[in-house]
């Protein structure tokens, strides 16, 4: 473990050093939020309304954190998120992340904007892989990244439909950091005075394989990150609908996931259309500004779906007590992005191991703390809800009633 991951207790502590390290506009690329930044603040802030209701005197001698995650045992109830970047953020970024996962047992999503090939990172990670697929507006690029991902025996196909078009980030067009990377006086100074980050990540790229490719992309439309314009080579798709997911459904062999959703009536059309899980997501304040925080929404989803289909929650968890919270309201996992990113900006492989490690030891130190012999026995009574998120007993559901039968279960 380098110093900098053996000084870091806590995920903020990585931050800290990723925000070091990196240059300014990349940093704010990964840390900060779309518009006014309100959904990425409340993330934060809807977690940290939930309480805890501690029991004394249970024999919290074993606190096991295994859980079972679409029919596989893993060690603890994270996955680690897909994110486009961390290629740019450490050399080769996305294949340290995996295989700190891989180590601690856990499933790591490559990005459809990776720096790193799904080829190249099978071969190299022998771990559990999963894959998220942006859709192309010609719906096949799309096809052919499912077929080379199942053909590589991928496990789950994470398909994101909180991208309609592209967020609002006005900041990055402030520093120079738009999509494709290109060249100004102020990110070229930015890079500049970060010498650590320029030597070891892009003039390392530059020396051996070039400026990084979108590694991903199918060939007709593969592009280097700074190549202009991208044209058809953008995976967005304004015009996704159900058919998509039923399609993707019949080519998809392996788990089925929607990543991106805040709506229980679209968890409950997922269901029926033969998706195995979903991820409630306002992708970490990065998508709508405005939305709820996924945490506030997320019994909605376990109440309407949760014994159909695999309900994992993102964004904010930079705790292990957020990570308990979401378990507590009946997630099956929970998945990390910038946690992780700040690990593997600041350390690399070493960094995202740690951040891994401090997720593990605070979750530990929480169920004890909080008289829970581990993970499978947390429930709503371990929490104290705000009033937003209460429900009147025997009162309807806050959102609607969602199936026939369907009675949400009463929260204290
Ligand atoms: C820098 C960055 C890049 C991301 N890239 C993607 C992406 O390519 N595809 C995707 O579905 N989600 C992407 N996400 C969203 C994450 O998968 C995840 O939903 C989010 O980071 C969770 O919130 P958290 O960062 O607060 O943990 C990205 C997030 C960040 C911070």
């Amino acid at each position: 473990m380098g110093s900098v991951s053996k000084h870091a207790y806590n995920i903020h502590d990585l931050r800290e050093a990723a925000r070091r390290r990196l240059p300014k506009g990349l940093f704010e690329f990964v840390d900060r939020g779309s518009e006014d930044e309100v959904s990425l603040r409340e993330n934060r802030a809807a977690l940290a309304r939930i309480g805890l209701k501690p029991r004394t005197l249970v024999n919290v001698s074993q606190r096991p954190q295994q859980i079972t995650l679409f029919g596989r045992p893993q060690a603890m109830p994270i996955a680690v998120a897909p994110t486009g970047a961390a290629g740019i953020l450490w050399h080769e970024g996305e294949i340290a992340l995996a295989r700190a996962a891989a180590a601690a047992g856990l499933p790591y999503a490559l990005a459809t904007g990776s720096m790193t090939s799904m080829e190249r990172l099978a071969k190299e990670v022998p771990g559990r892989l999963w894959f998220q697929l942006y859709m192309y507006a010609d719906r096949s690029l799309s096809h052919s990244l499912a077929r080379r991902a199942a053909a590589l025996g991928y496990e789950a196909l994470l398909v994101t439909v909180d991208c309609a078009v592209f967020s609002n980030r006005e900041y990055n067009f402030r520093n120079g950091f738009t999509i494709p990377v290109s060249f100004t006086p102020r990110n070229i100074w930015d890079a500049a005075t970060h010498p650590r980050w320029f030597a070891s990540v892009l003039a390392r790229y530059a020396l051996t394989t070039g400026l990084p490719l979108y590694a991903n992309y199918p060939e007709e439309v593969k592009k280097r990150i700074h190549a202009q314009p991208l044209g058809r080579a953008l995976p967005l798709n304004d015009s996704l609908t159900w058919e998509d997911v039923r399609v993707l459904r019949e080519l998809w062999p392996g788990k089925l996931i929607l990543k991106g959703v805040l709506h229980p009536g679209d968890a409950v059309t997922a269901a029926r259309n033969g998706v195995d899980g979903v991820i409630v997501s306002n992708h970490g304040g990065r998508a709508l500004d405005g939305t709820r925080a996924p945490i506030e929404v997320l019994p909605d989803f376990v109440d309407a779906v949760g014994d159909r289909i695999t309900v994992i929650a993102d964004s904010g968890f930079r705790r292990g007590a957020d990570v308990v919270k979401a378990l507590a309201l009946g997630a099956d996992a929970v998945l990390a992005g910038r946690g992780m990113l700040y690990g593997v900006a600041a350390d690399g492989e070493a960094g995202a191991a740690r951040a891994l490690a401090i997720y593990r030891e605070e979750i530990d130190r929480v169920l004890a703390l909080l008289g829970v012999p581990g993970v499978s026995a947390l429930d709503r009574d371990c929490l104290i809800l705000p009033e937003a998120m209460r429900r009147q007993p025997g009162g309807d559901p806050p959102t609607l009633i969602l199936r026939e039968g369907f009675r949400p279960q009463r929260t204290p």
